[in-house]
């Protein structure tokens, strides 16, 4: 276990969602693990002028929800006394000055300092420099972090400045970028699976795989989040950082050691060596759709619109890529990756399937090798095998191996980067030049897609992927594969 400083985490939008559903009970859960440094403390930030004894209060009432009520009393209490609340009133100039007055206080708050900041996006750059104007990043002493939640900027260029604005500031290694997929077990399971088992390596290139499928889809819709989804679309919400990342991971080459430096240089290495969409193919290598009314579940559920409110928005709640790596190990082999919000079912997978063996049988399917990250984590390799019996025929069987057993210690990717933060380990934070490297790749095509108004395709909720995203294939047989089916679920 490695060793974690006394360090106070300064949580900024402690009041909003994300501090109240993951990371206030993350901590917790870390605190009950015997996993969070002995006088570690937490000062929440807020704009409303809110009692310390209220704050505890509203922490209990959080850790009540998530946990229904179950919890050990003692742990409570230690957590409890870890936490404080301080006032940031919007209007107030003196409102930085404030809050490292209140830190500077070594013997409450420990002066290693991670500042979480869990809001709005633009905010992220003046908060920076407010808190540089006082002082508050200045490592002479003491370490201190800063955590900028997702999006890292809306495009490379707003990234770009966001990063020279911070940068300002603070150097790389004290900027935490989170991607909150890389903090799933399961998305790390890709690397170990692909690299402590030799079967996999040599079997990882153009001349075995016919294509990859990186795949994210969700039941879910997207609730109240109008706004902010009609301003972003699905490329934004989930291609840009966490699909981009699962296909990092999957098309990697090996790094040299698994330490945070390597495995962040192969993943910029890959993602730099993406060829970019030809925007003039660009009805061959995108599509988007978006979700009408329909049912999930056998619950009637409205469409985008209504939920948006506006009958005109084509922003898209299903979006569909075809990328190419341009590297030898990837020569011509097509890169799917597909994302989509009220589709029939959630499920988050990496599917790869092989060219088909060169011996020719009567009916023959493929090999696919499938790790699923959610809802189950289990790695499935299809192969084909003799229908026992006087014929010769084959037929496709699955050899399951579940990622997840009875036991298991079942931590939210919240809580791993959190212990990741307090440790200085910057491995599953992402490194600006894979932010860029995405931006650099999806911005033309956010661009054209905004430009295009003409009527967006649309499929009802609670359906498959619409028919028509068959267009990115490169081939008549490719289609969609959900995880858990066996590899025979056509369009
Ligand atoms: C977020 C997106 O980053 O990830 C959401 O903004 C999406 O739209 C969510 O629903 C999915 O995360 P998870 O961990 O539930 O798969």
């Amino acid at each position: 276990m490695t060793k974690i400083d006394d360090c106070t985490l300064v949580l900024f939008g402690a009041s909003g969602n994300l501090s109240r559903i993951k990371l206030i009970p993350g901590l917790f859960r870390l605190d009950s693990l015997g996993r969070l440094p002995e006088k570690m403390k937490i000062l929440s930030v807020g704009r409303s002028d809110v009692k310390e004894s209220a704050w505890r209060d509203d922490i209990k009432s959080m850790l009540d929800i998530k946990f229904k009520k179950n919890y050990d009393a003692k742990v409570f209490d230690r957590f409890i006394a870890r936490n404080f609340y301080h006032a940031n009133p919007p209007d107030d100039e003196n409102a930085f000055k404030r809050l490292s007055e209140r830190l500077s206080d070594a013997s409450t708050f420990p002066q290693n300092l991670a500042f979480f900041l869990s809001v709005r996006p633009s905010d992220f750059a003046s908060i920076v420099d407010l808190l540089a104007s006082v002082g508050l990043t200045d490592e002479t002493k003491a370490w201190r972090r800063v955590v900028i939640e997702k999006p890292f900027g809306t495009n490379l260029e707003t990234a770009q400045a966001l990063q020279k604005s911070i940068t300002k500031h603070l150097k790389e290694t004290q900027i935490y970028r989170i991607d909150h997929y890389l903090g799933k077990s399961a998305l790390q399971n890709i690397l170990l699976t692909r690299f402590a088992n030799h079967i996999f390596d040599p079997l990882w290139t153009h001349e075995h795989i016919d294509h990859i499928q990186i795949t994210n889809n969700e039941t879910l819709g997207v609730g109240e989040r109008t706004q902010f989804y009609d301003a972003t679309g699905a490329l934004r919400d989930m291609i840009q950082s966490h699909l981009m990342q699962m296909l990092a991971l999957t098309t990697m080459e090996m790094p040299e050691t698994l330490s945070p430096e390597n495995i962040r240089a192969e993943k910029i290495k890959v993602l730099e060596s993406i060829t970019p969409i030809p925007l003039s193919e660009l009805k061959k290598h995108t599509f988007k759709a978006q979700y009408g009314r329909g049912k999930i579940n056998g619950e009637e559920v409205k469409g985008y619109l209504e939920e948006l409110g506006s009958p005109t928005s084509v922003v898209e709640t299903y979006a569909a890529l075809k990328f190419y790596i341009n590297t030898p190990r990837w020569k011509g082999v097509p890169i799917y990756v597909r994302t989509a919000k009220r589709l029939h079912a959630s499920d988050t997978a990496i599917a790869i399937k092989f060219k088909k063996a060169p011996l020719s049988l009567p009916v023959q399917a493929d090999n696919w090798l499938v790790i699923s990250i959610q809802p189950k984590e289990f790695t499935r390799f299809e192969i084909q095998t003799k229908i026992p019996g006087l014929d010769t025929k084959v037929r496709t069987v699955a050899m399951d191996a579940p990622n997840r057993i009875t036991g298991d210690e079942s931590v939210d990717a919240y809580e791993s980067l959190l212990l990741n933060l307090m440790q200085g380990d910057q491995s599953l934070y992402l490194h600006i030049n894979e932010v860029e490297a995405s931006w650099r790749l999806l911005d033309p095509v956010i661009k054209a897609w905004n430009e295009d108004k003409s009527p967006v395709f649309t499929y009802p909720a609670g359906s498959a992927d619409p028919a028509e995203s068959k267009i990115i294939f490169d081939k008549p047989e490719q289609f969609w594969r959900q995880s858990i089916e066996i590899g025979e679920n056509k369009l």
